[in-house]
């Protein structure tokens, strides 16, 4: 089952993921990036999940298959 990772240590809020695929990011109040579904993921999700892990500049995010 395909997971979506979020290294919240590194995530320095730039936003790009939630612009991206807002139907799996959102960012909380601290200015981080956080995961609005865990699981059951469908293809498109993965396609623009995998467009917020090329655009992240601190390469926060992970899709582990
Ligand atoms: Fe954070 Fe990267 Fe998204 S810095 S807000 S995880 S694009």
């Amino acid at each position: 089952m395909t997971k979506i990772l979020i290294d919240r240590e590194a995530c320095i809020g730039c936003g790009s993921c939630t612009a991206v695929a807002q139907e799996i990011f959102e960012m909380d109040e601290n200015f981080k990036a956080k995961l609005k579904k865990k699981e059951d993921f469908t293809e498109e999700e993965i396609k623009l999940a995998q467009e917020a892990v090329d655009m992240c500049p601190v390469k926060a995010i992970k899709i582990i298959e």
